[in-house]
């Protein structure tokens, strides 16, 4: 068997001409343009990269879009008091911090100062706490998109045997929750795993966020199983890719999302989405 690409480059630039339809019907009609505020910590380069794609998506949808770039020194309490005026600001709907932060500030503190209905990158406890509950509201980025990408396919995930291989708080966790509430019977392996082998070789479905190049051996995948791999490792020869095996395991699976342009473009995609949500289901 050889694998259908899933791809998400495409699916994302779909979403985003969408949107832009949406903030020009939302201008004719007399309505304020989405708010999106954008704040980073410190100079990581991987993080000022990201950054630099989630406010140049923003105005390309026609978002407005306002950037707080901090010193690294900055103090938690300096953080939490421009959390505070984004929070009382109402030109914008959602407020992002990048993550990591700085190790002297309290992540968990940060997350929680963001007002629930401002809460797009749905992090908060109350959105996360939603969406265990069944009722979803503002959903985490990553795995809603990968939930978007899986729509594409057409595959029923009802009764699907889905493995998440990571069980981080951006990815993993929400992600289990996600095809929980999609009808799969879901495993979340992590670093105390016992024969993680197995566990791919029986999975339907496998979402992989270990961010390790290679880390599931292309072989392990169960013919006709859907690949989702999360992963972006860049080589020391520049290359970039993912934490699937992707040659091999494109032989077995059905679908497969590539490295670039399968989940990346997806997690903003999300994000724009998230915005225009929080802006019409709860500012306008
Ligand atoms: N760091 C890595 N991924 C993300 C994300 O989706 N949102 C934020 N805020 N930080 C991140």
């Amino acid at each position: 068997m050889t694998a259908q690409n899933i791809d998400g480059k495409a699916i994302a630039q779909s979403i985003r001409t969408q949107l832009k339809d949406k903030v020009t019907a939302r201008k004719e009609a007399g309505l304020r343009v989405p708010g999106l505020a954008v704040i980073l910590v410190g100079a990581d380069p991987a993080s000022q990269v990201y950054v630099g794609s989630k406010r140049k998506a923003c105005e390309e949808v026609g978002f407005m879009s306002r950037s707080y770039d901090l010193d690294s020194s900055t103090s938690e309490e300096a953080l939490l008091s421009l959390i505070d005026e984004c929070n009382n600001d109402p030109s914008i709907d959602g407020i992002l911090v990048q993550l990591p932060l700085p190790e002297h500030i309290e992540e968990s503190k940060v997350i929680e100062r963001i007002r629930p209905d401002k809460d797009v990158d749905g992090f908060h406890p109350y959105n996360v706490g939603r969406l265990a509950q069944r009722s979803p509201v503002l959903r985490s980025c990553t795995p809603m998109g990968i939930m978007t990408l899986l729509k594409a396919t057409e595959v029923d995930t009802y009764g699907l045997d889905a493995l998440v291989v990571g069980a981080s708080n951006i990815v993993g966790r929400p992600m289990a929750l996600e095809l929980l509430l999609a009808g799969c019977t879901t495993t979340i392996c992590h670093r105390f795993t016992r024969n993680l082998e197995d566990k791919v070789r029986r999975a339907d479905l496998v979402v992989v966020a270990v961010g390790k190049p290679g880390f599931i051996p292309g072989d392990w995948i169960k013919p006709g199983a859907v690949v989702i791999d999360v992963g972006i490792n860049r080589l020391e020869n520049g290359q970039l890719v993912g934490d699937v095996e992707f040659d091999v395991a494109a032989q077995h699976a059905s679908f497969i999302t590539p490295v670039p342009g399968g989940v990346g473009p997806m997690t903003i995609a999300s994000l724009l989405e998230n915005t225009l949500y929080a802006c019409e289901q709860y500012h306008d």
